[in-house]
């Protein structure tokens, strides 16, 4: 079927870009997969009903992989996080060295006795002790002490009946997976042809530079789908237009999964575009990202994209102790960013290393959580990795000063977001209209979702 997606006639799009990129483009880069799934509404109860919160929790969340934490989080024997999405809660603990499959085991964070949290907070136990009565379990799930173990024969007679239930867990590219269906697909499949993606940009090598978490003001749909479409871009974030291609971004559709490319280093066609003076995008970029905008001089010829991404091979490459001069202009400058179903975004490049994840808050449809991460590549021995600095839901995105520029970014989008939610609640029409193209990943989603939730 042929689908010739809606575009601005004036604008370069991304493949167009790409062939004027200065070296060879990675060829996942070169594919371009719109959507075919028209233009239908989708209703607002998506976003406020406590009846398909209920729904997700059940059909979804506990049926498919979701990302937990990164590997190096947990380096040690009894490294632990808690991961928690609706009333679930669980422990993804690293039970051995090494990279075997067993290394690292997740169980459900409750006791066998009366059910108590067994941890409340990241960190490093030599066992899982409950700290109501003391039953312990050894770090590979089996039973260690039962206090007054005379008490509960059932426990003596059947130890094995009181290991931890476990969870499941896959890794790929330095991510921990959960999984809770015993019976769920093995990860890679469920991965779909995203891993292929990676190749030229493995993640397993990079570390977590920057980790910060917030209380967002609205369903965690809605503020994935902030995040997951560049079309706000002009009247949200007008201040990046001079080097933001937002109107030019590509949208891809997969089977479960999505992306979308943002060229960056060219003016919006909201603003002139391609006749936008090349030596002025060129220096409003690098003010941006903290350099002195007046040291930029841009050689003749040479266009602002190919100087942003000279510039990022070498800042970059010095950090990771790297030669990436053969790494392609789009790696070094766009976003390219992934979403893997149901939550999590990794990006696929070296100028925005950045990955988000969102959950519901709780079972509270009017809240979410957002974690916003940056890995970084590195040279030597792998840095710890950075722990988490959870913003206050009153304080702004910008009391997390390791996020640059993108604080500001983030407290334009969480502005809109709180009026979203209260403006879904208020809504006569009760659903959401969507972009054909633009929007597609956000109807993509909830085709995805409403599959899991036809039962
Ligand atoms: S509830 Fe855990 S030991 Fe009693
Ligand atoms: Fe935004």
């Amino acid at each position: 079927m042929n689908f010739t997606p809606f575009r601005r006639q004036d604008m370069e799009t991304v493949q167009e870009l790409l062939a004027a990129d200065t070296r060879p483009v990675p060829p996942p880069l070169l594919e371009h997969h719109p959507s075919t799934l028209g233009s239908c509404d989708v209703s607002t109860e998506s976003y406020l009903s406590a009846d398909i919160h209920r729904l997700e929790v059940e059909h979804m969340w506990k049926k498919v992989w979701q990302w937990a934490c990164r590997l190096e989080e947990i380096p040690n024997v009894g490294d632990h996080i808690v991961y928690e999405v609706a009333e679930l809660s669980v422990i993804v603990i690293r039970v051995a060295d090494g990279d075997s499959d067993g290394a690292v085991k997740a169980y459900y964070n409750a006791c066998l006795h009366r059910g108590t949290q067994l941890r409340v907070d990241d960190g490093n136990v030599p066992m899982l002790r409950c700290p109501f009565h003391g039953w312990t379990w050894n770090l590979d799930g089996t039973l260690q002490w039962a206090s007054c173990d005379w008490d509960f024969p059932e426990v003596t007679q059947s130890p094995e009946h009181f290991a931890l239930p476990e969870v499941q867990v896959g890794t790929w590219g330095g991510f921990v997976f959960i999984n809770f269906d015993p019976h769920c697909e093995p990860l890679l499949a469920y991965l779909e042809n995203l891993p292929g993606h990676f190749e030229h940009y493995p993640l397993d090598n990079r570390f977590l530079a920057i980790n910060v978490q917030r209380v967002m003001p609205a369903n965690w749909k809605e503020v994935m789908g902030a995040f997951i479409e560049a079309y706000h871009s002009v009247v949200t974030h007008p201040q990046i237009l001079p080097f933001t291609g937002d109107a030019n971004t590509q949208y891809d559709i997969y089977q479960r999964h999505s992306r979308m490319i943002t060229p960056f280093a060219v003016a919006s066609p909201h603003i002139g575009g391609k006749h936008y003076e090349q030596a002025e995008i060129a220096k409003v970029l690098a003010a941006y990202r903290g350099t002195d905008a007046e040291d930029v001089v841009l050689p003749k010829g040479m266009s602002a994209r190919a100087h942003a991404a000279e510039q990022s091979r070498l800042r970059i490459g010095a950090i990771a102790g790297a030669d990436l001069s053969n790494i392609c202009d789009s790696l070094m400058v766009d976003a390219i960013e992934y979403f893997i179903f149901p939550n999590f975004m990794p990006w696929a490049a070296y100028g925005s290393a950045i990955q988000y994840r969102f959950r519901p808050n709780g079972n509270d449809v009017n809240s979410a959580i957002m974690d916003v991460q940056m890995l970084m590549p590195f040279e030597g021995d792998r840095p710890p990795a950075a722990k988490v600095h959870k913003i206050a839901a009153n304080e702004p995105w910008t009391s997390a000063p390791q996020l640059g520029g993108l604080g500001a970014i983030f407290e334009q989008d969480t502005s809109n977001l709180a009026r979203v939610q209260r403006g879904l609640q208020a809504s006569a029409k009760r659903t959401v209209t969507l972009g054909a193209y633009q929007e597609a990943r956000i109807r993509h989603f909830h085709r995805t979702l409403d599959s899991y939730l036809v039962v």
